[in-house]
């Protein structure tokens, strides 16, 4: 029960890394808001959540529109009195995007509306609640693309954003006990990446510089838990890269 009496939003939590980190705080005793653009999804990891035992409230919400970002953040106020944990995870990499030349600029927009902007949002909503209550734990998802040289440019653009984001945001809030951490995983083995890999996408090869193989999403969520909980009191403006030795090399 490592996030006990604690209340967390998790955007994107509908499927992948985001659904399996929402089970994983609610097992571990957080109360969390399920803050995504797939209503069936999101219901369906409510419903999960709740018949372990868990506190879950699904939001249908779009992290790139301000208003519904407001809406979801007032409810979660509204719910359960305060915000102790966000953790910005909505977003991923399109199979539209690749090298400069050959992305459109709609696939551009697309990345700074969903990741970068998704991420501002959250942080902009959500930081005010935190002051008032004397603290919080920020996680924003990043990714290895981010880090070393990589094919995807509007996402990559998008997620180094983050990091940067990321580092000022704990510079500038530190005095309110205001944690903000990144998390950058390398390939991750959550439905979508399976499809890619199972040649319904143009990836079909699974990638052999990933030297203890790909990560599950549990294993990213246990590493988002510890930056999100107390354990991790003294530790921000950090990018924690889980990525099974990818970018070492
Ligand atoms: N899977 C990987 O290999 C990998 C690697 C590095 C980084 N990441 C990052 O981790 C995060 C999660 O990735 P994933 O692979 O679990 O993704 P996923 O596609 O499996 O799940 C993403 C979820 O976000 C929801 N979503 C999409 N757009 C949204 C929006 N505008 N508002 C709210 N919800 C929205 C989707 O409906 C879905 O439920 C992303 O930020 C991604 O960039 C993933």
């Amino acid at each position: 029960m490592r996030l006990a009496g604690k209340t967390a939003i998790v955007t994107g939590a509908g499927a992948g890394i985001g659904r399996a980190t929402a089970e994983l705080f609610a097992r571990e005793g957080a109360e969390v808001v399920i803050a995504e653009l797939d209503a069936d999804k999101g219901r369906a990891v409510e419903t999960a959540i709740r018949e372990s035992g868990g506190a879950a409230l699904f939001i249908q919400t779009d992290v790139s529109d301000e208003d519904a970002m407001a809406r979801m953040t007032e409810a979660a106020m509204a719910r359960f009195g305060k915000i102790d944990i966000l953790y910005n995870n909505a977003g991923g990499s399109t199979l539209n995007d690749g090298k400069l030349t050959d992305v459109s600029n709609d696939e551009f927009w697309l990345k700074m509306r969903v990741d970068l902007f998704g991420t501002w949002l959250g942080c902009r909503l959500v930081i005010p609640h935190m002051i008032e209550a004397g603290g919080g734990a920020i996680v924003n998802a990043t990714s290895v693309n981010a880090i070393v040289g990589l094919n995807r440019s509007a996402y990559t653009a998008a997620k180094g954003g983050i990091i940067s984001l990321t580092r000022a945001l704990a510079v500038q809030y530190a005095e309110h006990r205001i944690r903000v951490n990144g998390i950058a995983p390398g390939g991750t083995l959550t439905e979508r990446v399976q499809e890619r890999l199972s040649g319904a996408g143009r990836v079909s090869a699974p990638p052999s510089d990933h030297l203890l193989g790909l990560s599950d999403p549990d294993d990213i969520a246990y590493a988002v838990l510890y930056l999100a909980s107390d354990e991790a009191r003294t530790t921000t403006g950090h990018i924690m890269v889980v990525d099974s030795g990818m970018t070492i090399h």
